[in-house]
């Protein structure tokens, strides 16, 4: 199996190979200009974030119709679905993440990246202020603060100004307020994130191998407690799962034997946009590979060593259980980002937007006439996912096109010229202004894997609709299929190596 494997893959990889070889190179790119050939200013679009809105706006935007400015202090874009592979090392980080630069420089003309977060934004003079922190400059002056104190981040801040704003800053993860979890769990949204849980993972396991078996501490540091029942925490559970089964057992079986994934979830189910089947088969797979699932469980407090929980009978009584733990990961969804509370602050129409901005159906910022928003940061009737977020790139991108038209054609209107030109083109614009098209939203399904090489998948495909699968083959032709339709060849062919890797020669159990 292990040879057809590397076969099917290095035949998969020659195939990519040659497609990123005929992949075009960085074409030749117009600079930005201050004026269009007719007169008329270009304006300037400010996207804000590197994430799958953003990129997906800037992907299928003409950049040749906007001066185009991306700020965000990421640079690079992460493909988050595979993000659960990497603290095992399922997949490697540099598989799954491709510079801004990569793809700014693909556009057909120049694009501006400043790696910077915006702190404020102005809506009344169209100015958003953006810092950077690094810890190679000081202050402004650009000298270098010499080795001395090479790791004193600073602050370097700008201001910027913009005609048309997209905010596509996403979500920072959420905590509810509940008491010690920022201080002492991890989450899985960035990178960082995964190099975190890698780094504990190797270091709980070690320090509770030089204890004696049967040691309540080793007990604790052999418990890994997964908190929410959403994608992110079934996915993150099931690769763990996956890593001690597959691989840790190998070298060090009883530590393997003693290592205890539990997922707590509050609901009494978890993924609960899934269809009840797959529901239900998760729960299986999991009980056949021994993740401890507790639902109906929520997590109340959370100490260094322990999470305090209410978990609720079928009588209705509920009671409260402590769990020990070694690595705590918490997957509980999304919370605004400062920036985004910041703007809603400042807007009448957002007084009521405490989980997102609110948006129109053609992702204006409700109060707003230049300002959209897209994915994690609005909140709208679609789910926050990658899908709505690319999707809505593209949208945008074709809106920001028909925007330009319709300026393009005031402009011929007013510019000197025969009467019935202008009668002509007066009604060409209302008939442009009015079938200014509303986002739509067209869902394909959802996949999570849930570890033991299995996935579910919820689909809509055409007739089609609401085909539900589990099992290996689901894990193998849709995330596939994912991977095929959103990663660039490169990123494609890096994967690819990472899964023949791992076929070969397994995980890694060495500590970084
Ligand atoms: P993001 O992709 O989060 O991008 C936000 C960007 O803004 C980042 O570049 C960030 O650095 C930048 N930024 C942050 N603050 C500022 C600031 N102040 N100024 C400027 N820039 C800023 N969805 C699916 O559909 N399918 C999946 O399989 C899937 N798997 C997932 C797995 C994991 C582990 C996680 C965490 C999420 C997953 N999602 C999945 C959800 C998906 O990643 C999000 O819905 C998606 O990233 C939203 O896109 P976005 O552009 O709104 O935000
Ligand atoms: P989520 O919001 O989907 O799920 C969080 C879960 O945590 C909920 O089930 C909730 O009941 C539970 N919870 C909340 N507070 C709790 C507490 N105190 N104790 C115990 N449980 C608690 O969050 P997730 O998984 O981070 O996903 C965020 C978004 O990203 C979602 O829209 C999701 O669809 C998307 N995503 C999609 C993936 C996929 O399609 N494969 C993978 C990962 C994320
Ligand atoms: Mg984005």
């Amino acid at each position: 199996a292990v040879g057809v494997l590397v076969l099917s893959t290095a035949a998969a990889v020659g195939y990519l190979g040659y497609k990123v070889y005929k992949e075009s190179y960085p074409a030749d790119q117009s600079k930005q200009v201050s004026t269009f050939e007719d007169g008329r200013k270009k304006k300037t679009l400010v996207i804000l974030g590197s994430g799958w809105g953003s990129i997906s706006l800037l992907k299928n935007l003409d950049t040749s119709l906007y001066n185009v400015v991306v700020v965000s202090p990421r640079n690079y874009f992460l493909f988050t679905p595979l993000l659960p592979s990497c603290p095992t090392g399922t997949v490697e980080l540099r598989s799954i993440i491709e510079p801004v630069r990569a793809i700014t420089r693909k556009c057909s003309a120049e694009v501006i990246y400043l790696e910077a977060e915006a702190t404020e934004i102005d809506p009344i003079n169209n100015k958003l202020t953006i810092k950077q922190s690094t810890t190679v400059h000081s202050g402004h002056s650009g000298t270098d603060t010499g080795s001395s104190k090479p790791t004193v981040s600073e602050d370097i801040s700008t201001s910027l100004q913009y005609d048309y704003l997209v905010v596509g800053v996403g979500a920072q993860p959420s905590t509810f307020g509940i008491p010690g979890v920022a201080e002492h769990s991890t989450f899985l949204k960035e990178v960082s994130d995964s190099i975190k849980i890698r780094r504990r993972l190797m270091e709980v396991i070690e320090a509770a191998n030089i204890l004696p078996k049967g040691d309540p501490e080793r007990k604790r540091l052999l418990s890994i407690v997964v908190c929410g029942g959403g994608p992110t925490g079934v996915e993150v559970a099931g690769e763990l799962q996956d890593y001690i089964d597959q691989d840790l057992r190998k070298w060090m079986p009883e530590v393997a034997s003693e290592l205890k994934v539990t997922l707590v979830e509050a609901l009494p189910n978890v993924l609960n946009m899934f269809n009840k089947k797959l529901v239900d088969y998760t729960k299986q797979v999991f009980q056949d590979t021994n993740i401890d699932l507790r639902t109906n469980t929520m997590v109340k407090k959370v100490d260094d060593r322990a999470v305090i929980a209410q978990t609720k009978a079928q009588d209705g009584s509920s009671t409260t259980v402590e769990i020990p733990y070694g690595m705590l990961i918490w997957a509980t969804g999304n919370a605004p980002r400062p920036i985004v509370r910041d703007l809603s602050s400042k807007i009448d129409e957002q007084k009521n937007a405490r989980r997102g901005l609110l948006v129109d159906d053609k992702l204006l910022v409700d109060g707003s006439n230049n300002i959209f928003a897209l994915g994690d940061c609005t909140f709208t009737k679609f789910a926050p996912t990658a899908q709505v977020a690319f999707q809505e790139g593209i949208f945008l991108a074709q809106h920001l096109k028909r925007l330009d038209d319709i300026e393009s054609l005031k402009q011929k209107i007013s510019a000197p010229g025969p009467q019935d030109n202008v009668d002509r083109m007066s009604k060409k614009l209302v008939k442009l202004e009015s079938s200014l098209e509303p986002f739509k939203y067209n869902h394909q399904g959802s996949l999570a894997y849930i570890g033991s090489e299995r996935a579910v998948a919820d689909l809509v495909w055409g007739d089609w609709s609401n085909v539900s699968t589990g099992g290996t083959f689901t894990y193998l032709f849709w995330r596939s299929a994912y991977i095929y339709m959103c990663l660039s060849v490169k990123n494609q062919i890096l994967v690819c190596l990472d899964w023949a890797k791992i076929a070969m020669f397994g995980r890694d159990i060495s500590k970084e």
